[in-house]
């Protein structure tokens, strides 16, 4: 779908790392190049035509986050520089306070680093205990083993929406819904959803949720946190600077401004801001059932064809997003992923910075084949005949 929008693809080069990051469409360079070309300057800084105007464009981009993501108000939404950036602001502008000593964070072992080292860190602080939900034989998050893991303790879960290596879409509302009777707060880290499928905060009824720009054709260096109004009145900055604040005196007296500036502090990441608002237009033109759908298609084809190849291991043929994760027998996946390459085609190899899913996979790394709506089945079909040349091995030596 929309190939003519990716200049990068006219190469012929196969990107199958969505999972890492995306590809960007025309509209994002040029957005950005029309903000440094014609109206650089800072956002809420200046009094001045150009000021303005990127100050305008810098807040619409949040009306349109607010659109995305079903939010209640522009309040809820802080940009970050992505994922990892909103996840450790929650856990240490939020939770760090909230938690007291012996109280329970539930996590799963599938979790990317950015939703572990956070709450690693914060239990060593404040003497937390961290429990995980297990995951059932396909890897997967059943709703009943986070039943099983709650205990009177648990005060938050913290869990990605879709897993990055093992590509499980977790059965978020019910968790959700699970947690708020036992009065738990829910962190969603939305990285792989949120490109991939429709997410609706105020439906989830979700506490917090995390997610990058660059994962959805956007800018690097640009995230979202968006947390209920209520919870976020409680979040205390991490960043401290220009921005964030409304008065500080010779005392050392200071006073923080609210939600979102709070979270703001210095000079933000204008160009991408700016040039994530072109992007989320443009998505939500093509329509997130229609990528979902077509995601689920290309997925559904990709293990069809994997599976004629006897060497090939799928670790997650069943899940229901455009994550497929295997290995090739006897080639390293890190081989692999470097023979690919010749073939001009990208995938990730290695643990995909889930460092503890190897407990569950019982294998330590494993090469990452994502997709994205601007993959196509003939580039399926080249990867599978770079996968059954019969020299494979040969080529790789
Ligand atoms: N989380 C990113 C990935 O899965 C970096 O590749």
């Amino acid at each position: 779908m929309n190939r003519d929008d990716f200049n990068i693809l006219k190469s012929g080069v196969i990107y199958f790392d969505n999972g890492a990051t995306t590809l960007k469409p025309k509209i994002l360079g040029e957005a950005v190049a029309d903000y440094y070309d014609n109206y650089s300057s800072n956002a809420h800084r200046g009094d001045y035509t150009l000021s303005l105007k990127a100050s305008e464009k810098y807040e619409e981009t949040r009306v349109l986050v607010k659109d995305l993501i079903n939010a209640h108000k522009m309040s809820e939404i802080a940009f970050t520089s992505g994922t990892t950036d909103s996840i450790n602001k929650i856990v240490f502008g939020y939770f760090k306070y909230f938690l007291n000593d012996g109280d329970e964070v539930l996590l799963t072992k599938s979790e990317h680093a950015s939703n572990l080292l956070p709450w690693f860190e914060l239990a060593s602080l404040k003497n937390l205990k961290i429990s995980y939900i297990e995951l059932d034989s396909n890897h997967e998050v059943l709703i009943e083993n986070v039943k099983r893991a709650i205990t009177d303790k648990t005060k938050v879960i913290s869990i990605a929406h879709i897993s990055n290596v093992v590509g499980d879409i977790r059965p978020v509302k019910e968790i959700i819904r699970l947690a708020h009777e036992y009065g738990i707060l829910v962190l969603l880290d939305g990285a792989q959803s949120v490109p991939h499928l429709k997410v609706d905060v105020q439906d989830l009824d979700v506490d917090f949720l995390a997610f990058s720009a660059h994962k959805m054709c956007g800018p690097t260096g640009v995230g979202v946190l968006y947390g209920k109004e209520s919870l976020l009145n409680d979040i205390r900055p991490i960043i401290f600077g220009g921005g964030m604040n409304a008065d500080f005196n010779t005392a050392g007296e200071r006073i923080y401004k609210s939600m979102p500036e709070r979270l703001e502090a210095g000079t933000p990441n204008v160009a991408g801001v700016i040039g994530f608002g072109f992007v989320i237009k443009y998505l939500m033109g093509i329509g997130f059932d229609n990528i979902h759908r077509y995601e689920l298609e290309l997925k559904h084809y990709l293990v069809k064809r994997l599976k004629e190849i006897k060497e090939v291991t799928i670790y997650n043929a069943h899940s229901e997003s455009g994550i497929v994760t295997i290995n090739y027998d006897g080639i390293f996946p890190q081989d692999l992923s470097i023979y690919l390459d010749k073939y001009n085609i990208c995938t990730r190899a290695g643990n995909h910075c889930a460092k503890i899913l190897k407990d569950e996979l019982h294998i330590k790394n494993t090469c990452r084949i994502s997709l994205y709506f601007y993959n196509s089945k003939e580039e399926i079909d080249k990867l599978i005949t770079a996968l059954k040349n019969p020299n494979i091995k040969k080529e790789i030596i």
